[in-house]
């Protein structure tokens, strides 16, 4: 029977009956459904419209519908996952099954078992996203003070500790945890209680309802709460911020993965072959997590474009919100597994690496940099430091290469500590301030790296 048909004498179109259920996807939120009924339930029992009796059955019941397999049915009384627990119950416990519907509605049903879902799949997505992150600070640490160029403009720009430009990756992702942290603060209450749209009719006890499902309090006004889908979408913007940084990470790593730059080796385990070409190892995972973005992306979009110029409160439009959300958080889960095996295997090829970083004139602004800290003007400087890489190409040679004839021709006089001004290991060390790749200022980075992960993989839910 449907749970609203008393009011209707004609039979619904079967097209229409079939294409409008949810069922097919919401079944996943079961879990959820039944948790919010049961406390629904015991509400219902300090108000006296269930027993104690009715109260022990319907729990148990309950527990038994969450064990069962979700059966994959195309029954039109069926329509979601909140008449399936209902009809469930009835099954299970009798008659009491159809008092559980007093004083709520599927409304507030939905926006809490979809809150529910959105706070499980942050609590898991940031302990696998811990787990990656971990991988990039155990990679700087073994990388100690191995170099390697950092590009501007995909051009060798200056030379960096390879745990430096590791550690940019950490900042990035470490940002996205600290983003899905503050999305789970802020999601953390609870509509039930707010009925259809005007509130419950019964007296229930909201901040009872909400501490049983550890949320940290009632929401505030039942018109919001049973049509905000801002939890939803701000989960699934975080997962684009995500999912935008493994592309980013994927994209690098399949340029530097080139013979060309050859700086890493594929893992065997994450690459495929060709089926025309024999010598061919391709990097098909980065690939993938690099492609598969644009699918979070597209149900961030989605959520705008559905919840766009909704009048307040509930319209079923909001149902088109549920399989965006449940995609995305798929999608990034995948990601992210392969993403951490993949870093955990990957080969660095650090002596490629550190040679690289000790061509291309990597040290030109060093050397400009000890001209300005002897009174040299930095404008001059540059043009001076300029000077000298011209004449390097023409005779194909190295800054450090040239004489002090050759750099006395260009402007600059070159003493001894001109040219050790030069050394790549001078280049690293002036850049000592905060933020910088001198290799006592990346340790502390590290340091302060291992200790931001190892609060956010103690305190992943630590907000509830
Ligand atoms: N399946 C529905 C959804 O996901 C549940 C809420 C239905 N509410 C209603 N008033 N028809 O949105």
């Amino acid at each position: 029977m449907k749970m609203w048909s008393g009011r209707f004498s004609q039979a619904q179109n079967a097209d229409f009956e079939q294409w409008q259920r949810s069922f097919p996807f919401d079944r996943v939120l079961l879990p959820y459904e039944v948790a919010a009924s049961q406390a629904h339930a015991a509400a219902l029992a300090k108000v006296g419209i269930l027993n104690a009796e009715e109260l022990g059955r319907t729990v148990l019941a309950l527990e038994q519908i969450a064990r069962e397999e979700i059966p994959e049915t195309d029954d039109p009384a069926i329509e979601d996952v909140h008449h399936y627990v209902e009809s469930r119950l009835v099954e299970l416990a009798g008659e009491v099954g159809y008092k559980l519907h007093s004083g709520r509605s599927r409304n507030e049903q939905i926006a809490t078992d979809l809150r529910l879902y959105v706070r499980d799949q942050i609590d898991l997505i940031s302990d696998l996203l811990v787990e990656f992150v971990g991988t990039f600070v155990n990679r700087a640490y073994s990388a100690g003070e191995n170099c390697m160029p950092a590009y501007t403009h995909t051009q060798r720009a200056e030379p960096v500790l390879v745990a430096h430009w590791l550690l940019a990756y950490v900042e990035m992702f470490l940002r996205d945890l600290g983003r899905l942290s503050g999305y789970r603060q802020r999601l953390n209450q609870c509509p039930l209680g707010s009925g259809a749209v005007a509130g419950t009719v019964l007296p229930l006890d909201r901040d009872a309802i909400a501490r049983q499902l550890d949320f940290d309090s009632p929401t505030a006004n039942s018109i919001d709460a049973t049509s905000d889908r801002d939890f939803a979408l701000e989960f699934v913007q975080g997962l684009s911020f995500l999912a935008l940084h493994l592309s980013r990470w994927a994209g690098e790593l399949i340029l530097y993965s080139t013979t060309e730059y050859g700086f890493i080796r594929l893992p065997e385990q994450f690459s495929t072959g060709s089926s025309a070409l024999p010598q061919k190892k391709n990097p098909d995972a980065l690939e993938l997590i690099r492609g598969k973005a644009g699918h979070v992306f597209a149900a961030e979009m989605a959520l705008f474009t559905t919840i766009k110029g909704l009048p307040l409160a509930y319209n079923k439009d909001l149902q088109e919100t549920q399989q965006p959300v449940f995609s995305a958080a798929s999608q990034v889960t995948n990601m992210l597994r392969v993403a951490a095996g993949f870093m955990a295997s990957v080969e660095l090829d650090l002596k490629r690496m550190q040679r690289a970083a000790s061509h291309g004139f990597m040290n030109a602004q060093a050397g400009a940099a000890y001209l300005v800290c002897q009174g040299v003007a930095f404008r001059r400087a540059h043009e001076l430091t300029g000077k000298a890489v011209r004449l390097c190409l023409d005779k194909n040679c190295k800054l450090e290469q040239l004489s002090p004839e050759d750099f006395s021709q260009c402007g600059i006089v070159a003493d001894e500590s001109f040219y050790q001004s030069l050394t790549l290991q001078n280049v690293l060390a002036v850049h000592d301030a905060f933020g910088g790749t001198a290799p006592a200022r990346v340790r502390e980075a590290l340091r302060d790296a291992k200790h931001k992960l190892e609060i956010y993989s103690g305190a992943a839910h630590a907000s509830a």
